[in-house]
């Protein structure tokens, strides 16, 4: 098949693109500075070009702005590739989303539902994957913080993943018909954020005094009681984050 990745430079993107390479697919990396299929999603420039011929579009793109730009990207940006797509007959859209984000009606989890809704209303076949948060991630968001030698963090139920699972899992969508449905991708255990950025401490050793912040109001209560968490996947993962980790920081 010939399969469009849109952000397939990005952290899950470029996973998906390997795996799909791997498994004998053409693969188009597109994104704003991809070298041979540049396109902008939110004003829709290059996209017609880099759609040619596609079979399957892979949406793997995001936006780490604010809540307004996410929206530009993801949603604004999603009607500009629905559009494009249906132009090339493309016959499959596998869109990349997040468990629970519409159980947490706030900032970027609105964002990634008003895409899904894009998606299910939309033109093409499509399939949206819910992922967990990825290792990747929160090892990031530790690491940041951990320079600062204060960790403050809420107490927030994660199922997170390692992306290359994860990656897995949507390549394994893309090779399949549209589901016309969901499908949920999530990592092999639920951990609070709390023990996670224990187990971030522990691994890593790195020294960082660890603060409690907390989350007010019915948004903290959802999170804390699991809204980002799936007690039946789809799809589960193996790796915990502390042997990602481990991995990660033997790598170093
Ligand atoms: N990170 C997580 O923990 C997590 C968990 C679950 C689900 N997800 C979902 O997985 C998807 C990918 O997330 P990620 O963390 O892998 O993203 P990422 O690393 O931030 O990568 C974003 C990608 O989007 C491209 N992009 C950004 N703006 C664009 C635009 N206007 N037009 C075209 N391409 C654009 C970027 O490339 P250029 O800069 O070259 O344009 C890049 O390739 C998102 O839908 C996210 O919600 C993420």
């Amino acid at each position: 098949m010939r399969i469009a990745i849109v952000g397939g430079t990005g952290t899950l993107g470029r996973r998906v693109a390997e795996e799909l390479r791997t498994r004998g697919h053409e693969v188009r990396i597109l994104s704003r500075h991809s070298p041979d299929h540049p396109v902008d999603l939110t004003t829709g420039a290059g996209l017609d070009t880099a759609l040619a011929g596609c079979d399957t579009v892979v949406d793997a793109s995001n936006s780490r702005g604010s809540a307004k730009e996410a929206e530009r990207t993801l949603v604004a940006g999603t009607r500009n590739l629905l559009a494009a797509e249906q132009r090339a007959a493309v016959g499959h859209h596998v869109c990349v989303s997040i468990v629970g984000c519409d159980r947490v009606p706030v900032g970027y989890y609105r964002v990634k539902t008003a895409q899904e809704r894009a998606v299910t209303e939309g033109p093409t076949p499509w399939t949206v994957v819910r992922a967990a948060q990825f290792h990747e991630l929160l090892g990031e968001v530790f690491t940041l913080l951990g320079r600062l030698r204060v960790l403050p963090v809420p107490s927030v139920r994660l199922q997170s993943i390692a992306c290359a699972e994860a990656a897995r899992a949507v390549a394994d969508a893309a090779e399949r018909p549209p589901r016309l449905g969901r499908m949920e991708v999530v990592g092999p255990e639920p951990a609070d954020a709390r023990e996670l950025a224990r187990t971030w401490r522990a691994v890593t050793g790195r020294r960082a005094l660890q603060l409690p912040v907390p989350l007010p109001g019915g948004v903290g209560r959802a999170l804390r009681a699991g809204a980002l968490t799936t007690d039946r996947p789809d799809v589960r993962g193996t790796v915990p984050f502390a042997v990602w980790l481990a991995g990660e920081t033997a790598g170093r």
